[in-house]
């Protein structure tokens, strides 16, 4: 057991067992607000479904509501949980700074705010709770220059709105840049990608290409949505499964082109371990108590009180063992059949 999980399996029988309520009285009353930015990911269906099953676990409510990338839809969604007696909120941003007034109005109701995955900024958020998230960057970057040490690169980075986004991106250049600077790799686009949105990768993609009459040797995708996009273009020029492309997310479609040979690897960062996370902080807030962290990270206004987990590259030797194995994707996902 980790230790975030010993944590939280002490915090829940602190909360069944310590409060001075009647056990099952005092798990009744406690309601989570949950606000995701969106559906339309894999990678947030898991999130939810994981975050479902921590809150039906213990018989506790908890009401969603999904933004679908729109940050003033996503104020009103949290005003609107807020109005309804919440303990705390998960609020998964999809604009980093707008979000800040969800965290303005909670506080005015005493509500806790756990910044889930994404980091709100300018906020007093109360914890956050993701992965090493410049250590993602890191990860895609060293994989993909050491099977590319020399050659013209595309550089997508994520949702400018989204401060993940600027943490893969940070951790990247930080393998990147010096090959750069030594005249080894050429980037020959370095472009964002608006709301992570395949479309919007697939389309520089075809630019670079084009601007390049198809001289490019390697991608760096920042998840594995853009990875796919990005593969669409390449495939156009007939050089899918010919330049490496990173991804992120261990999605399935991903885990599929990994074993077909079009994208060369994903950064697994585990959804069950960060809502098991989230939810087991919000049950310690909701029974007054603290939750673990590891680190703090600054977002503007304070150290935000942190709990960042690892992530881990897959490529398609230890996707079976990781992804499979470890019940994260359904052998067929990953091998057909
Ligand atoms: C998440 C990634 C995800 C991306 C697009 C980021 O904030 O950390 O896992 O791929 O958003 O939804």
């Amino acid at each position: 057991m980790r230790n975030y999980q010993i944590f939280i399996f002490v915090s829940s029988l602190l909360l069944l067992c310590g409060c001075d309520l009647e056990p099952q009285k005092s798990l009744k009353k406690i309601k989570i607000g949950l606000s995701i930015p969106t559906q339309r990911e894999e990678r947030w269906v898991r999130d939810l479904e994981q975050l479902r099953k921590e809150a039906a676990a213990l018989g506790v409510e908890m009401l969603v509501q999904i933004s679908d990338n729109d940050a003033a839809r996503q104020l009103a969604q949290c005003e609107n949980l807020l109005a309804q007696n919440i303990t705390v909120l998960i609020v998964a941003p999809h604009d980093a700074a707008a979000a800040s007034a969800i965290v303005e109005k909670a506080a005015l109701q005493g509500v806790k705010v756990i910044s889930y995955d994404r980091l709100i900024l300018n906020a007093d958020v109360d914890l956050y709770v993701s992965f090493d998230n410049v250590k993602v960057g890191e990860i895609q970057g060293r994989y993909i220059t050491r099977m590319v040490p020399k050659g013209n690169y595309v550089v997508l980075s994520g949702a400018p709105t989204d401060n993940n986004a600027a943490l893969f991106r940070q951790g990247a250049m930080n393998i990147l840049q010096p090959l750069a600077d030594r005249g080894d790799i050429r980037i020959v686009m370095d472009q964002p990608v608006k709301d992570w949105q395949p479309i919007e990768a697939m389309k520089l993609m075809e630019n670079a290409l084009t601007a390049n009459n198809g001289n490019i040797q390697a991608v760096l995708a920042p998840n594995d949505g853009t990875a796919g996009g990005a593969i669409q273009a390449l495939a156009l020029y007939k050089l899918a499964g010919r330049v490496p492309v990173t991804g992120q997310d261990a999605e399935a479609a991903a885990a599929k082109r990994i074993m077909d040979g079009t994208q060369t690897m994903t950064v697994f960062k585990d959804t069950r371990q960060l809502a098991a996370a989230a939810f087991g902080a919000a049950m310690s807030f909701a029974a007054g108590g603290r939750a673990p962290v590891n680190t703090t990270v600054p977002n503007g206004k304070k150290d935000v009180p942190s709990l960042l987990l690892e992530p881990v590259a897959i490529d398609r030797n230890n996707i079976g063992k990781i992804l499979v194995q470890g019940g994260y994707l359904p052998r067929e996902e990953v091998y057909g059949r």
